[in-house]
This record gives structure tokens, sequence and C-alpha cells, in this order.
């Protein structure tokens, strides 16, 4: 589970890299493809916020409740995926809207993508380098055995990064090989 999630965050990482670069040519009044946005967003909305958050709360729960773990770090765990599911759901809305062709200043749009790359870089930083490394140190094999057990998801081929890029994905996966 552990290799999972963390070959999941250096995907994510691409991700966030590519729109970082959006971000730039925004900012230097540069004309950019919205849709690859909104495929980025689409993705880790149908990704992130349907396994591999769940799969994380799981891993997470399970180390709040039978490790001594602080108020704050609990905290922390258990608020920040649905800050970056609220701040996903409100880009997602911002981009339909672009796409739509409604006017929306591009400040807007500037502000909140970073917003959104910050949130993100930064959660995935916290885990990274705090959070998985204590509960790699603290979890047993026997805890790990329980938590694949618990694990009730179906397998879930990545459309993305996965063996075989679906035809939603290709444009995209193209651009990520040259970031
Ligand atoms: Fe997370
Ligand atoms: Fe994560």
């Amino acid at each position: 589970m552990l290799s999972i999630i963390h070959n999941d965050h250096a995907n994510m990482s691409l991700l966030l890299k590519l729109l970082r670069k959006k971000i730039q040519l925004l900012e230097k009044d540069e004309e950019i493809d919205y849709r690859l946005i909104k495929t980025i967003i689409t993705y880790l909305r149908n990704y992130s916020d349907k396994y591999h958050h769940p799969m994380e709360d799981l891993i997470y729960d399970y180390y709040i409740k039978y490790r001594v773990v602080s108020d704050e770090v609990a905290m922390r765990l258990s608020q920040e995926h649905k800050a970056i599911k609220k701040v996903t759901v409100e880009l997602d809305e911002l981009l339909d809207m672009i796409l739509l062709d409604a006017i929306v200043p591009k400040e807007q749009c500037i502000e909140k993508l970073r917003n959104f790359v910050e949130l993100q870089s930064a959660h995935l930083a916290y885990e990274e380098q705090e959070i998985l490394p204590l509960i790699k140190d603290s979890l047993s094999a026997d805890d790990w055995s329980n938590l694949e057990k618990q694990w009730q998801h179906d397998e879930y081929k990545d459309p993305l990064f996965g063996e075989n890029v679906s035809d939603q994905y290709r444009t995209l996966a193209r651009r990520i090989k040259q970031v």
C-alpha cells in the first residue's frame, strides 16, 4: 500500500509541475490550453478523491486509532483531504465556466490555480516528508496485513499513468513526458 501511495505522489508531482508551468504562462499573458488543465483536474477528481485519498484515510485512521498521535497531526490529516476536495471542485467549476466562454478575470483564474497547486504541494510534502516516514516506522507487518484486508476497493486501472492510457488522457500523457 505504501508503495502505491508513493507512486501516486510521484505522478501527482508531475501534474503539479505541469500546472505550475501553465500558471507562469498565464502570468506572462500567454495563451494556455484550458482543456488540458480541465483534464488534469478531472483525473485528480476521479483518481485522488476516489482512490488515493480513501486509501490514505484508511491508513491514517488506523494509525490514529492504534498509535499515540498528537491532536494537531490527527486534525491536520482529517482536514486536509476535505480542504483539497473543496478547492478542486471550485477550480473545476471555474474551468467549466472558462470553457463555456464565460468572462472570467484572468487574475481570478491564476489565483485559484495557484491556491490549488500550493495546497496540493504542501499536503504532498507533509505526507512524504513527515507522515509516511512516521507511519512506516510505527506500523508492523501485521498492521499492514490488517489494512490490506480492510481495503475493499476494486483494483484500479490508472487511465493516465497506467499501462493503457485511455483516449481521454492521450494528449495529457504526451505533455507529461515533455515536462
Ligand atoms: Fe493525502
Ligand atoms: Fe497523498
